[in-house]
């Protein structure tokens, strides 16, 4: 189908799913608003996501504000480093992502470009927005954090969060007491990121305010074996390791048993998250030819990272999207915190039974260190705990100075203590899932165009289980009683939680097809064999097969469609 892009959004925007923001005064790119259906296909969406970790893997959510202080985001690196390269088009003066016009004019690698490079890299091709060759410009980093002052007076710096991920690491000593100081343990976040990207023209999949949903699974760093892995063990989908992609060969259908055998997936938390992700988008609605999992390559992976794929799916219009991140981050981010707060974000990891250890204890005689220190003499005794030793004595640092105490003024004790346990830092597996991308693929890969009555019909073949309206109720005609018994089904459906929308306006088949269009699985038509038996049709969207159901049982038959309990099919 062509022009896919072009009608999802023509769709999208006339339906009521998605439109341009504050369109009154000009919108600005890179934000969205949904509309009443969008709103809803977004709540149902993050309502599986919840069903998958909140409920399924016991991983309880948290909400944190969006504005955080500065320390936290120096601490995350992302204050340094949390930029993209961007350059001015010398002729239009529309700012650019530097990589991204490289990649445009078919440059590899160009996301791990140093700025030199890029600058000469795209100096032969067009600029994007008005088609002119760019000629030299300058690249530079450009920090798409969001900065702002927190409170009257420009006191304090504070920045829009660019992930929710860094609340559930400050979080962190809190959540450890929650779940009763045991390792592994889980907590999600969902809600809206910010960042100031340079130029967003890809519609939903790339906004300056987004709602993504992240886990931050805690685990110890020796135990990386998934309590669960079995309900995966033989899960089996495409995977695009970093090794094919230097090859140039395609993705491989591997189990997640396999991948993590044959060392492709890190480790079988890696491995479990990988196969959960795929699991969950095919159930919101995207299609399994149209998802792939590619690990990142050793140049594009980030420095902390164990292993990192993302979840990407096919578009039409921007090619492979990616839509969810999933890493192990290892310790990185709680000793990034611990560091810049001073606090230990550590777990106490018991032994099964004391252990006898060798421990050295740096004793100070304060007699000696008192009259050569003076009142720095207590803080040099703590800093001997953590000396490292040559011939001349002690080596310390205090306050940014490097010393040396002479060996007189401690004695090395080599003791053996009972030791009961020791403190980890845990290691942290990470998916992260981009709400809007993922309903953006959704609608493209849901949307789709038949015949129906000699005409084109548009559909959205949306699961039952996410579309915005569940069932539609439509009397025949407004009179006889016909619209009463309908709007009485309707309450029945709204009472039991079941959005049921009814519509008595124009020709039934005009209903239907304003019906698919917007995605609803299931309509109900009330007619006059109703009155005489009991009975309604119901018309699945998919088929446009009808079967006769009676009103009795028609809460139930619905509720167990939407569910997945039965399929229209079984009733046909
Ligand atoms: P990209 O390379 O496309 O900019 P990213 O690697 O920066 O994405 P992550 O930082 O890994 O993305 O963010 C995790 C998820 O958040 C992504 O998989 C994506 O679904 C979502 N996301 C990130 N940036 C945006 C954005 N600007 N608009 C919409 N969703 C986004
Ligand atoms: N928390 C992963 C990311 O948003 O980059």
């Amino acid at each position: 189908m062509s022009d896919v892009y072009e009608k999802v959004m023509e769709l999208a925007k006339r339906r009521g799913y998605v439109w341009p923001t504050s369109e009154i005064y000009g919108s600005v790119a890179g934000f969205i608003d949904y509309g009443p259906l969008g709103s809803m296909l977004k709540r149902r969406i993050e309502q599986i996501w919840r069903q998958f970790y909140v409920i399924m893997e016991g991983c309880y959510e948290i909400e944190c504000p969006t504005i955080g202080q500065e320390a936290i985001f120096i601490a995350s690196g992302h204050v340094k480093g949390f930029s993209d390269k961007m350059c001015q088009c010398p002729h239009c003066n529309e700012y650019l992502r530097a990589d991204h016009v490289a990649e445009g004019g078919g440059v590899n690698g160009a996301s791990t470009m140093k700025e030199d490079a890029l600058s000469s890299a795209i100096s032969g091709l067009p600029c994007p927005a008005c088609g002119k060759v760019l000629g030299e410009v300058n690249v530079f980093q450009f920090n798409l954090m969001f900065r702002t002052m927190i409170g009257p007076g420009s006191q304090r710096v504070g920045y829009l969060r660019p992930e929710t991920a860094q609340g559930m690491f400050t979080d962190f000593p809190r959540l450890l007491r929650f779940y009763r100081d045991k390792l592994p343990f889980g907590a999600v976040q969902i809600g809206k990121s910010y960042r100031n990207e340079i130029s967003p023209r890809q519609g939903m999949i790339r906004l300056r305010e987004f709602t993504q949903a992240e886990a931050e699974i805690f685990v110890h760093p020796a135990q990386k074996q998934h309590p669960n892995f079995s309900r995966y063990r033989e899960y089996a989908f495409p995977l695009l390791s970093s090794v094919q992609q230097q090859k140039g060969d395609p993705p491989l259908m591997m189990t997640m048993g396999d991948a993590v055998r044959d060392g492709i997936v890190a480790n079988e938390y890696v491995a479990y998250y990988l196969a959960l992700t795929h699991e969950l988008l095919v159930k919101i609605g995207v299609r399994p030819e149209r998802l792939r999992f590619r690990q990142h390559l050793p140049d594009e992976l980030a420095h902390y990272a164990a292993d990192c794929w993302d979840a990407e799916c096919f578009s039409d219009r921007f090619g492979w999207v990616e839509t969810v991140g999933i890493a192990d981050r290892t310790d990185y981010d709680l000793k990034a915190h611990s560091g810049e707060s001073g606090q230990p974000l550590t777990v106490f990891i018991q032994y099964p039974e004391p252990r006898r250890e060798e421990h050295r204890r740096v004793v100070a005689r304060m007699g000696l260190l008192g009259p050569r220190f003076r009142d720095k003499a207590k803080a040099v005794a703590d800093a001997l705990e953590k000396a490292t030793f040559s011939e001349d004595g002690a080596n310390i640092r205090l306050d940014g100075q490097d010393l040396v105490i002479p060996p007189d003024c401690y004695e090395v004790r080599d003791e053996v203590v009972e030791v009961q346990g020791v403190e980890v830092t845990p290691h942290v597996i990470e998916p992260s899932y981009g709400i809007d991308r993922m309903i953006y693929a959704v609608l493209e890969q849901r949307y789709d165009e038949d015949e129906a009555d000699g005409e084109v019909r548009k559909v959205m073949r949306l699961p039952a289980a996410v579309a915005p309206i569940q069932v539609a109720i439509l009397p025949l005609m407004t009179r006889d009683g016909l619209d009463t018994i309908a709007l009485d089904i309707t309450k029945k459906l709204q009472e039991k939680g079941i959005m049921a929308e009814y519509d008595d306006s124009g020709a039934i088949g005009r209903r239907y097809r304003r019906q698919d269009e917007v995605g609803t699985p299931f309509a109900v038509t009330i007619d006059y064999d109703t009155k005489e038996t009991g009975t309604v049709t119901l018309r699945d969207r998919d088929s446009m097969k009808q079967v006769r159901v009676a009103v009795s049982d028609l809460n139930s038959t619905i509720n167990d469609l939407i569910s997945g309990m039965r399929t229209f099919s079984s009733m046909v």
